[in-house]
This record gives structure tokens, C-alpha cells and sequence, in this order.
């Protein structure tokens, strides 16, 4: 189903996105250390890391918000030298944080085209082309399978799996070649986190390079193509879905060892509890 682009054999030479041993400190606190990823077109890289892992932080330097003090991040093969997010968006890379920046008593189409309104005529009396915006976002929903009752509707009525679902296709829409997702399936339902993994799925099939953050093994394993596990701020190691089962990649992630300690302590009439 995912198509490694042709021209470069097992996605060697062809990352969007690639960060080499990528250190970033705040303060005393190493956030990040050693840590290596890339993102390829067409594919899905999963993060994955408990709380305070560092998928923030790495996102951060992805989307331009950071540099790393330490490695390197290389954007087409290409030292980035990003001052601030807009840069990264000025080459296509597209950063969706969980509360989507979009204005809830405002319509689906309003909040569509926040920012980069479509106009009519020139001069001082270009005014907002109202009938274009809700055409193109109507054609745009509808292009990546996404059916939205009425994009005059508020965006504060939609589920959250459908918020998710307006904002990866306003970034599609708007030429992203990377889209960089912070956890947003953590706050939905079984249905509605299956909602936003087929989105995912969609951005991948039109050749997307997708970096996917979450908690969850279970969102990750069936979408990713590939999986960085972070740990306080080391990697455990970049897998491809060949080199890793699903049960690998839950135990990993969820420490199995702590578990079963929990697990322990948690029992009834456990004295050491
Ligand atoms: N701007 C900052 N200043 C100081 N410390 C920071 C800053 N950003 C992150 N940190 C620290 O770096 C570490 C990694 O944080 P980060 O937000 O990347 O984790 P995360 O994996 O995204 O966690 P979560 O799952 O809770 O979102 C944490 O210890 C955090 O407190
Ligand atoms: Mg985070």
C-alpha cells in the first residue's frame, strides 16, 4: 500500500526530513540527546514515548521551533536553517498541535482559510470571495473522504476526530509535503481516533511524508511505517515495521517491567502495596 518512491531504493537517499543525533538541552534538563529520525514520502513515522519523553521537543525542531544544539537536521538532504515556524511552513513542512489553533464559534470554512483568505478583485476593494472558500473547501473535504454536514456549521460543533479531520486536509490543501501530528488521537474515543488514522492513511496515499506522535501502540502499529521510541530523552531505536511485532512495540513502549511491578503493588492485600 505505501509506495516508497521509486527513484530511491529502500527510501535510502530520499528523506523529506532527516535529524541525525540531535541533542537539545533547557536549562539542566536534557530533553533530547542522540536521538536520530527520518521522514520519507509516502510513508508514516510514528514517535512513540511516555510523558516527558521528548516527542515535543523533537517535533519542535522538525517544525522550526527549535534548533538542536547538538546533530544536525537536514531538510532534502539539505542543512535547515530555520529562525522560526513559518520557515518550516515555507517549505512545506505543516505542524497540527492538539489544540489545532482554530476558532470554535467560527464556521468550518472560516476556519479553513484563517490566515490565507482567498480574494476578489484588486486594490482597496478586494474583499473575501465568500462563494470560492466554501466551494474549494467543500471539494477538498470531500477529496479526502471527509463529509462534513455543512461547512457553515461552527467548527466548536464538530466531534474532535472531525476538527483533527478539517485540519489535516486545510493542510493539504494548503501544499504541505510533511504533516506533523502531536497526539491527536489522545483525547478520542476508539471510533472517532480510527476517524483521524484514516486521514492519516489519506495525507500518506497522496505522498505525504507523515510524523505521527502518540502515547499509544495500539494507534501506532496498524498506520506506521516506521517507529522512534524515545525514553527521558534517548532514543530506543528508529524500527521499521519489519523489525518489530506490535507486542514489541507496546512492551517497549509501555515498560513491561514497570507494569508487572504496578501490577504488583496494585493487588489486593499486597502489604508491600
Ligand atoms: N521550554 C522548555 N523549558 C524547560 N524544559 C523543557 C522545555 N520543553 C521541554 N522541557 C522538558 O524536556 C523534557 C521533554 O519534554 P517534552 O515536552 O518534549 O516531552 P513529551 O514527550 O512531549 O511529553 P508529553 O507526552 O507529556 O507531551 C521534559 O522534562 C520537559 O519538562
Ligand atoms: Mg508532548
Amino acid at each position: 500500500m505505501t509506495a516508497i518512491d521509486e527513484k530511491t531504493p529502500a527510501g535510502a537517499a530520499s528523506a523529506l526530513l532527516e535529524v541525525r543525533a540531535a541533542g537539545k538541552t533547557f536549562g539542566g534538563v536534557i530533553a533530547l540527546r542522540d536521538v536520530s529520525m527520518r521522514v520519507c514520502a509516502g510513508e508514516v513515522t510514528c514517535v512513540l514515548g511516555d510523558n516527558g519523553a521528548g516527542k515535543s521537543t523533537l517535533i519542535k525542531i522538525l517544525s522550526g521551533m527549535h534548533a538542536p544544539d547538538s546533530g544536525e537536521y537536514l531538510v532534502d538532504g539539505v542543512p535547515a536553517a530555520f529562525t522560526s515556524p513559518r520557515d518550516a511552513l515555507d517549505r512545506g513542512i505543516a505542524t497540527l498541535y492538539q489544540d489545532l489553533a482554530m476558532i470554535p464559534l467560527m464556521s468550518v470554512w472560516r476556519n479553513f482559510f484563517l490566515g490565507s483568505e482567498p480574494r476578489l478583485g484588486w486594490g482597496p476593494f478586494r474583499r473575501f470571495d465568500v462563494a470560492r472558500a466554501k466551494h474549494v473547501v467543500r471539494e477538498e473535504l470531500r477529496s479526502m473522504g471527509i463529509d462534513i454536514r455543512d461547512v457553515d456549521q461552527p467548527v466548536g460543533t464538530l466531534s474532535g476526530g472531525e476538527r483533527q479531520s478539517v485540519a489535516i486536509a486545510r493542510a493539504v490543501h494548503f501544499g504541505a509535503r510533511v504533516l506533523i501530528l502531536d497526539e491527536p488521537t489522545s483525547a478520542l474515543g476508539v471510533k472517532q481516533a480510527g476517524v483521524v488514522l484514516r486521514y492519516i492513511a489519506q495525507a500518506r496515499d497522496r505522498g505525504l511524508g507523515v510524523v505521527f506522535i502518540t502515547h499509544n501502540p495500539h494507534h501506532a502499529y496498524p498506520i506506521g511505517d516506521r517507529f522512534l521510541l524515545l525514553n527521558r530523552g534517548a532514543s530506543l531505536g528508529e524500527y521499521g515495521k519489519a523489525d518489530i511485532t506490535r507486542e514489541e512495540l507496546t512492551s517497549l513502549m509501555a515498560g513491561g517491567a514497570e507494569l508487572e511491578q504496578l501490577a504488583h503493588e496494585l493487588s489486593r492485600g499486597d502489604p508491600a502495596g
